[in-house]
This record gives structure tokens, sequence and C-alpha cells, in this order.
């Protein structure tokens, strides 16, 4: 809410679309397909995807290297764009942003957490973390409080001065984690976040991704490519051949129009 001063109020534009949007749901994907077209031909990674990420899901993305599994997730997160179908956020159409629209709705919606942390490395944890509210105009003091909390909520509040480069590839990813929530977006995407990781702090790392997702009301896209990892989510969702098949192992029952152009 932006107060106006004198006792009225505005809603933000995308609090409006979340109240009109279709109940429970946060992503809608219709009709999706990708392909690219190279020196060598044109190379269609899947076509007719169709599902729906409801509030508050924890979804595994699955499948195998060179499947489409990154540039599925740079579509839902509008860093890319399909070649054809739709996608709808809170009932937003992300396919009709021009590219200042969809960087504003990056911003401020989503969060992202990479298999590389791509931090700064002579930067400090805590300036990290600050610098997507830098970013958008945030004063310089409260962005480096919001940062200070997130570091502690990721169990880093004695680490906050330590130069990013010098932190365990954990805490790097602890770090991420924090510098993709620090905005408050309602979207978690995380594109392989503990694939750099041994197993028993891939463990921690997935374990604090599942609270924060929990304790924030976030709804959160996994790809990985550990299937322990993937069964503790709400749902597998499995891009296999060009189509998406729900791992129905996980729930027991098939989500409709999963895959409109599923061949089995
Ligand atoms: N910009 C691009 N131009 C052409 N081909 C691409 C481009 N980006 C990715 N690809 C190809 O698309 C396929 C899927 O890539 P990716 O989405 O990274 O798969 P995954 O994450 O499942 O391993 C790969 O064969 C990759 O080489
Ligand atoms: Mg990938």
């Amino acid at each position: 809410m932006v107060d106006m001063g004198m006792g009225g109020s505005v809603t933000s534009v995308s609090a409006m679309h979340s109240e009109v949007g279709v109940e429970n749901a946060l992503l809608e994907v219709r009709g999706l397909r990708k392909e690219y077209v190279t020196g060598r031909g044109r190379l269609q990674l899947f076509d007719g995807l169709s599902f729906t990420v409801q509030k508050g899901e924890l979804l595994a993305i699955v499948g195998a290297s060179g499947a489409g599994k990154s540039t599925l997730l740079h579509i839902l997160g509008a860093l890319d764009a399909p070649t054809r179908g739709a996608l709808y956020f809170a009932s937003i159409p992300l396919n009709t942003l021009n590219s200042r629209q969809a960087a504003d709705f990056r911003n401020r919606e989503v969060g992202y957490v990479w298999q590389f942390h791509y931090l700064l490395p002579e930067f400090t944890a805590a300036e990290n973390v600050a610098l997507p509210l830098l970013a958008r105009g945030e004063a310089r003091k409260s962005a480096e409080k919001k940062a200070l909390a997130w570091l502690a909520e990721v169990g880093l509040a004695d680490r906050a001065e330590h130069q990013a480069g010098e932190l365990s590839g954990g805490e790097q990813q602890r770090v991420s984690l924090a510098r993709a929530l620090v905005t408050e977006p309602r979207m978690l995407l995380a594109d392989e976040p503990t694939g750099d990781l041994d197993a028993e702090t891939a463990d921690r790392v997935f374990s604090l991704i599942q609270r924060v997702h929990a304790s924030h009301g976030l709804t959160s896209i996994l790809v990985t490519h550990n299937q322990e990892l993937a069964g503790r989510c709400d749902r597998v969702l499995r891009l296999e051949a060009g189509h998406m098949e729900e791992d129905f192992a996980k729930t027991g029952k098939p989500q409709a129009g999963l895959s409109e152009t599923r061949v089995i």
C-alpha cells in the first residue's frame, strides 16, 4: 500500500491483479513452446506445456540434462520469452509486458537462486544481499537493515561483514537465497540450487529453502537433479522429450491438461 496522505491510500498494481486472479493459482502456463533457431537449424525444446502452480506450492521440475529445464525456468521468471503460448502470474499476462515492465516484474515478484551463486566476491555478504534493494532505489540504511535481517534468517548473522568470496559453498548459497528474497517476492525460482554442494550441505540448504518457503508464504519452483530432494517437494513435474509429465508416485493422481500434446 502506498500512503497518499490525508488518510487515503492506493493498492499496488500487482496487489490489484492478485485480487482478481484465478483463485489459488499464482502461475498459469498454457500451451508453451520454445524453440531456438541456430545456424544449424531449428531446435525445439518443448511444446504444449500447460500447468498451474498454486499459491504456496513447492514444485520440483526434474528431467535429463539438456531437456530445457533452465530455459523453462527463465521463461517462468520473465527472463526469456516463449516461442508460443501464454503465461499468467496472478492473472498478469507476462507475454504482454514490455522490457521495462518485465524488469519491474522480476525485481518485485521473483527471487532467483542459481546453481552458481553469482555473488560479488569482493563485496561483503550484507552488501550482496542489499544490492537488489539499492538497485530499485531503496535508501541505504533501510536496505542494510533488511539485508542483516535476512542474513540472520538464513543463519549467517555472524558472517554479514565477511567478503562473499571467503565464504564456503553452502554459506554462499545461503547468501544468494537471502539476496533472492530480500525484496519480498511472491515467487522463488531456483535452478539446481544445491547442484554444486556436497550431499550434507545440499540437504541443509534444501531444508532452509523449505523453511523460508513455508514461513514467507512463497510459491517456489525448484529445478533439481536430486530425486530425493525432489521427493520432498509438494509435487514433481518431469520435463522429458519436450513434454511435461507429472510424477504420479508423489501425488497418486494426474493434473488435468499438464501437457496437451503428450504422447504416451
Ligand atoms: N540461446 C540458446 N540458443 C540455442 N540453443 C540453446 C540456447 N539456450 C539453450 N540452448 C539449448 O537448449 C537445450 C536446453 O538447455 P537448458 O534449458 O539449459 O537445459 P537443462 O537446464 O534441462 O539442462 C540445450 O541443448 C542447449 O544447448
Ligand atoms: Mg539447466
